[in-house]
């Protein structure tokens, strides 16, 4: 089996999805473990943009450095280049399987289906407040150790 590759996905790739991006990446490499990590938008509203500045201060304090990354919208070829498309939430996972062929559809899933907590759903941030902010980075560093154990199990398995 190759490098795993994880696609992360939120509604506007500016506050989630790019910090679950950040922090798996360097979970990741702090782990030695090889994987290919991006993250996509359902929508292209700041396409081209670096993540809200709110998200890059929360992760900076936690030391994840998301000021290089660049918004972008989901593409067709996503549901053929990725092995995991993980969505933050159940409206994400509705409009990722609108656009995804059938037969590939088994790769989306819930990224807290691989945490341990009584959230279900990474809530938008957007109009919240700091707190929101920070909800989404604490739910987000519990799901990463979830899935990185997951993928170093299954890759362990072959
Ligand atoms: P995200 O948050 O999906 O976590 O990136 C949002 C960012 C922008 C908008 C909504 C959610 N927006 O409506 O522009």
């Amino acid at each position: 089996m190759g490098t795993p590759s994880v696609l992360f996905v939120c509604l506007g790739n500016i506050c989630r999805s790019p910090t679950a991006e950040g922090v798996f990446k360097h979970k990741a490499m702090q782990n030695g473990f090889d994987v290919k990590v991006d993250s996509a938008g359902t929508a292209g509203y700041h396409d081209g943009h670096a993540p809200d500045k709110r998200s890059q201060q929360v992760a900076s304090h936690k030391g994840y450095d998301l000021s290089r990354l660049k918004c972008r919208k989901v593409t067709e070829a996503d549901f053929e280049t990725f092995d995991h498309i993980i969505a933050m939430d159940k409206a994400n996972v509705r409009d990722l399987k609108r656009k995804c062929p059938e037969n590939l559809q088994h790769k989306i899933s819930l990224f807290l289906s691989y945490a341990n907590s009584e959230f279900e759903e990474v809530p938008d941030p957007y109009y919240g407040g700091g707190k929101a902010f920070e909800l989404v980075i604490d739910l987000i560093e519990d799901a990463a150790d979830g899935l990185l154990f997951k993928l170093s199990q299954s890759l362990k398995a072959g």
